[in-house]
């Protein structure tokens, strides 16, 4: 019997629709070619879900996401839907749910700089000569995102008051730290831990906690940067880094850093994991990490890549499909040594083509 790969397809906001399309046809090409069959079950999510459905994130969304072994998700979010009252917003009401919901505790952000790209990076290139390879783990369903109390009052005299408090629990940044150290394992064996232990509470514990798990690892070399200092490095040396562990908010700000000094935003996919199911694979949710950029939707000039990365990390854990996954990656960066670049990418170098959303996601797929 061929295999069947059930994915609830949210595509969402923005340019969420338009790079989901470029995202669907390179999974369908791919199915084609390693002859899995798929169950795409599209619902809406987000401010789309609003405008049609009066939530941003309906019963039948979640429903598809329940009976779903992955989900493969757009973006959320934009002006639009920026007024309503916080918890209907599309982030809060739809993204951050969907984490929680699914226990989607572990985001992963590789972030790679093609060496053809170092003149797409903000960064002087001499820095980073040969590109790099990042990877973030950031802890995704703790942190100041989901910690309680978090409410807004207006106090006696008049003044208004806002809290989000900061939680970690030594069970969740155990969790995380393993995932940190076992994709070390399969890489250069380097984690930077990237806390905040000189001022807060929990990021001592984050620190003490990760330096204990080490000791599970000891064929990784680990180092404790503070988060400011982190974001200096990273400018600095982003080639130094191999693995980068840290909790949600420091990973929300560093990934996007990284993301572009690796040339843009648009080249950034994450895999937001729970725990290993018995056969070793992920139940997960793969998104591309940059948002909807409703400046650039409907135009047809996003870039497709961190949506069409996705799929790739979608078929490595959820599915098993490490060569299916491979066959993508390769596809992308063909076509980026090729020369295709989105304006995102785009540098005055000899021998470039600028192309659209669409042109982008052929010359991949011509690619496999
Ligand atoms: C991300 C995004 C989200 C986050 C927003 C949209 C809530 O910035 O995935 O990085 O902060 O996690
Ligand atoms: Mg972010």
């Amino acid at each position: 019997m061929e295999k069947i790969l059930k994915i609830a397809v949210l595509a969402g906001d923005g340019i969420g629709p338009e790079v989901m399309d470029v995202g669907v046809n390179v999974l369908e090409s791919v199915a084609e070619k390693c002859g899995f069959n798929l169950q795409l079950d599209h619902q809406l999510v987000g401010g789309a879900a609003i405008d049609a459905a009066g939530s941003p994130l309906p019963a039948n969304t979640v429903k598809s996401c329940e009976q779903a072994d992955a989900i493969l998700f757009g973006s959320v979010g934009g002006p639009k839907w920026a007024n309503l009252p916080p918890n209907d917003q599309p982030e809060r009401g739809a993204l951050l749910p969907l984490r929680k919901r699914f226990g989607l505790f572990a985001n992963l952000r590789p972030s790679v700089c093609h060496q053809a790209l170092t003149h797409a990076s903000p960064v002087r290139p001499d820095l980073i000569p040969n590109g790099f390879d990042v990877l973030c783990v950031r802890e995704l369903t703790g942190g100041l995102y989901f910690g309680e109390p978090k409410f807004r009052k207006v106090e006696e005299s008049g003044d208004i008051l806002a809290v989000d408090t900061m939680v970690y629990r030594k069970s969740e940044i155990v969790r995380i730290a393993h995932v940190g150290f076992k994709a070390a394992m399969t890489r250069d064996k380097r984690l930077t831990s990237v806390d905040k232990a000189n001022v807060l509470e929990n990021s001592i514990l984050w620190r003490e906690t990760v330096t204990e798990i080490a000791k599970e690892y000891p064929e990784v070399t680990v180092d404790h940067l503070y988060v400011d200092n982190a974001a200096m490095q990273l400018i600095r040396n982003a080639p130094g880094f191999d693995v980068l562990l840290t909790e949600n908010l420091f990973g929300d700000i560093l990934s996007d850093e990284m993301a572009m000094i690796a040339g843009s935003l648009g080249m950034l996919a994450s895999a937001s994991l729970g725990e290993a199911k018995g056969d070793g694979l992920y139940f997960g949710m793969y998104e591309p990490s940059g948002g909807s950029a409703p400046d650039l939707a409907g135009k047809g000039v996003a870039n497709p890549i961190a949506q069409i990365l996705s799929v790739a990390l979608m078929l490595r854990f959820s599915f098993g499909e490490e060569d299916a996954a491979k066959m993508i990656e390769n596809a992308v960066n063909q076509a980026i040594s090729d020369g295709f670049r989105t304006g995102d990418i785009m540098t005055s170098e000899d021998g470039l083509k600028l192309v659209g959303t669409v042109e982008m996601g052929n010359a991949v797929i011509e690619r496999l």
